[in-house]
């Protein structure tokens, strides 16, 4: 999302960059418009080198007409901090100063504020009515916070701190089509013990299934990320505010995983099953470690797994969706198009095995997708957050 960051003339500005940061991390691009109070407390230099553009303050400046175009090119408009003189010049339709003005043409797209000011001032029956005029026009306060003041003083009056106000924005910003909804998804491999320090494992890394949840958790669905052994946590997810709609699952072994996600899915309106679960487990595990047996070879016999996949397509409702994946060597698609029908899914996404960069560890995969009803969509080589993306627009279309 394209956000213009608007900063006024109190200490807190100093966090300022702080936000712009953590609002680029989380891949929206940045602007900043600040007053000319604001430059006493942060640099033009510190703000256009975090948000990586020209800074707008001066509506005088040759030329210049930043109102207009910022207005058109900002998609959300945060002023952090918001002092109790901007609060009341919107309120009154005050326009007389780049930013002052921008708010007033700013019209019909979402603005945040997180005022921030002394407390006597933020208790002043002036501001209170100005905010809560804002407020009635839609605009959303994110803060001000109780605690020790610039001024020396304890209070209401804080700036809520940057993540805060950072969480709020990926809020506002989270799509709600699939609000309601929760989604079970499967992710990583599964390690099979064979004794107390050995398993049979795969090289998956989670990369697609952590994907899938968060592109899932942006589009307003709860998710049950259930995962096997990988490096990845809930740091990964790009948007931190996402974070509390993704409730992850830790399991080792594929009974573990088919426990978790037997439990899950029938609270669930969709299952995308992407973990790479294996097959075959030691029939026996050793509570302590193997020796060698002194002969050449040994014999680990293995016996099935249950198919997690296949047995969510058995219990499936008409209203539940069911997406599984399929890595094949030969005949891909037939074979794909049989696993669909023998596993009973609405979607199966084959692996493309032929593309470098694509599958097992890497940042980027190729994909095609099959529907029952006959859909078929290709993709190109592209970002595993982008294919998720696209798998999730698939089959929650
Ligand atoms: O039959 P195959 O293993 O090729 O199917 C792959 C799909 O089935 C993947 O979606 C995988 O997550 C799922 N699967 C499963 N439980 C298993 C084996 C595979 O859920 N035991």
């Amino acid at each position: 999302m394209r956000i213009v960051v608007g900063i006024t003339g109190g200490i807190a500005a100093y966090k300022a960059p702080e936000l712009v940061r953590l609002l680029k991390k989380a891949g929206h691009e940045v602007r900043c418009a600040a007053t000319e109070h604001a430059l006493e407390f942060v640099t033009r230099v510190t703000l256009e080198t975090v948000s990586g553009a020209p800074l707008y303050s001066d509506l005088f400046a040759s030329g210049r007409t930043e109102h207009i175009s910022l207005k058109d090119w900002g998609e959300m408009l945060v002023v952090a901090p918001a002092t109790a003189n901007i609060i009341g010049k919107v309120a009154s339709g005050i326009a007389d100063d780049a930013l002052s003005t921008l708010l007033l043409a700013f019209s019909g797209k979402p603005v945040i504020m997180a005022p921030a000011m002394n407390c006597e001032m933020w208790a002043h029956p002036a501001v209170q009515r100005n905010v809560e005029l804002l407020k009635s026009w839609g605009i959303r306060m994110v803060g001000p916070e109780e605690g020790e003041l610039a001024c020396g003083v304890s209070g209401v009056g804080r700036m809520a701190e940057p993540e805060a106000i950072a969480s709020a924005v990926c809020a506002t910003t989270r799509s709600q089509r699939l609000a309601g909804q929760r989604w079970l998804v499967t992710a990583g491999p599964t390690y099979e013990r064979i004794d107390s320090v050995r398993f049979i494992g795969n090289y998956s890394s989670g990369k697609m299934g952590f994907a899938l949840a968060e592109a899932l958790a942006k589009e307003g669905a709860e998710v049950e990320l259930v995962t096997g052994p990988t490096y990845l946590s809930a740091e990964t997810f790009h948007e931190t505010s996402l974070r509390q709609h993704i409730h992850i699952t830790s399991v080792e072994s594929a009974r573990e995983m088919y426990t978790a996600a037997t439990e899950a899915f029938p609270q669930c309106n969709g299952a995308i099953l992407s973990a790479a679960v294996a097959d075959y487990r030691p029939s026996e595990c050793a509570d302590h470690k193997l020796k060698k047996n002194g002969s050449e070879g040994m014999h680990l016999e293995l016996v099935q797994n249950p198919d997690i996949l296949a047995t969510l397509g058995g219990k499936k409702t008409a209203a539940q969706t069911l997406v599984g994946f399929a890595l094949e060597t030969d005949n891909e698609e037939a074979n794909a198009q049989r696993k669909l029908e023998k596993k009973n899914l609405d979607y199966i996404v084959l692996n493309s095995l032929h593309d470098k960069g694509a599958g097992f560890g890497v940042d980027t995969n190729k994909v095609t997708i099959i529907g029952r009803d006959g859909s078929h969509k290709e993709s190109p080589l592209l970002s595993k957050q982008e294919v998720a993306g696209l798998i999730i627009n698939t089959v929650t279309s």
